[in-house]
């Protein structure tokens, strides 16, 4: 036990700080929205500010500001002093002005909060039952492009946080030889596809993607110029018999396996396996939980795994690199080089048949 050593008091203090989390995440979300973190941040070269004066200026109940300060007080959000003045400690800088938390607290609060509700059915019945809080699909991925616009926006900003960081490094790697013709699976937005049309002149994408997401990709490449080169295809790999065609120099896959259970990726590669010949390259780009340098990186993806099984599809999640080592081999398909660290938290493998 990892714990072992940890002292009953500090235990019990740690059980209820998770029995009530939901509140603590709420409270933040409020005190973000509120504007109550940006006025105690302005304020701390005056020495901080008391919960009247945020009330006169924000024009919120002295008896708001109290719960909501007060829990954040003992969670170590903010810090009292013996004036009664707030500031914001280490920890509330970052949950109101870091990057990554931001999409972070957006993408749990939009998308996942509602959802996770039902976890423990989703689990016991093997399917997203948390989605019934937007409509009525399947995935998540059928109707990611009539969502609601708060929704969309924060799936899209965490989706779009993570890729970007490693989208410029993989650019680098992916034109070491320039390929002339990508295909793009779960291309998305289109906008993977169209920096690489920015990056080389000569190089040809075509995206494969949901109807909804690819007449979404195709508008982009167009309002970008690149209409000539970004082409498209409509799949849903979830169907009898999903095919593509021959052709591809390389196949990229990115933050697009973990959407399928590993029966469903195995039969995603052999069909990409299919299509390839001797030179093709298939390029895999994933966030493996094994192959994070820090801890706070994988309890997110770990997160993200219970978001795939609540709310996006039921069966899939933030994989191993020990488990798709495996899955590429029964597609017929071999690891040839590994990259990692791409954009801090991605990984590439490259495969060939
Ligand atoms: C998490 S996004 C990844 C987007 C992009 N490749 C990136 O790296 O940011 C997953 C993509 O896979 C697509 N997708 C999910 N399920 C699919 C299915 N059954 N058939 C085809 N595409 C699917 C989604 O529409 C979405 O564009």
């Amino acid at each position: 036990m990892k714990n072992k050593t940890i002292k009953a008091i500090d235990a019990i203090q740690e059980a209820q700080k998770i029995a009530f989390s939901p509140f603590l995440f709420q409270s933040v979300v409020s005190l973000r929205k509120l504007g109550i973190f940006d006025l105690v941040f302005e304020k701390r070269n005056e020495g901080g500010v008391t919960i009247d004066e945020i009330s006169k200026e924000l024009s919120i109940s002295t008896y708001g500001l109290s719960v909501l300060l007060e829990i954040a007080e003992s969670s170590d959000v903010v810090d009292k002093d013996e004036n009664n003045k707030y500031e914001l400690t280490k920890i509330g800088y970052f949950l109101n002005y870091n990057e990554t938390a931001n999409v972070n607290i957006n993408f749990t609060n939009e998308v996942c909060y509602k959802g996770l509700f039902h976890l423990n059915d989703s689990i016991k019945n093997e399917k997203p039952e948390g989605l019934k809080e937007f409509g009525n699909w399947s995935t998540i991925y059928e109707g990611l492009a009539s969502l609601d616009p708060e929704i969309k926006k924060a799936w899209f900003e965490f989706d779009h946080h993570y890729s970007d960081y490693a989208f410029e490094e993989a650019l680098e790697i992916l034109f070491e030889k320039p390929p002339k013709i990508i295909y793009d699976i779960g291309g998305n937005t289109g906008k993977f596809a169209i920096s690489c049309c920015k990056k080389n002149k000569d190089v040809s994408i075509k995206i494969f993607d949901l109807p909804g997401q690819l007449k979404v990709a195709l508008t982009n490449a167009k309002s970008n110029g690149f209409e000539d080169r970004i082409s498209g295809s409509e799949i849903d790999w979830l169907s009898e018999n999903p095919q593509i065609t021959k052709g591809a120099d390389i196949i990229w896959l990115s933050q697009f396996l973990d959407c399928f259970s590993k029966d469903e990726i195995v039969k995603i590669l052999k069909v990409c396996a299919d299509s390839m010949d001797k030179n093709t390259e298939l390029y895999i780009m994933e966030t493996f939980t094994d192959r994070q340098r820090f801890d706070s990186a994988r309890f997110s993806l770990e997160a993200t795994s219970l978001y795939f099984t609540a709310i996006a599809n039921g069966n899939s999640k933030m994989y191993k690199a020990a488990e798709f080592e495996d899955l590429i081999e029964q597609a017929g398909l071999e690891v040839r080089k590994e990259i990692r660290q791409v954009g801090e938290n991605h990984t590439i493998l490259i495969c060939k048949k």
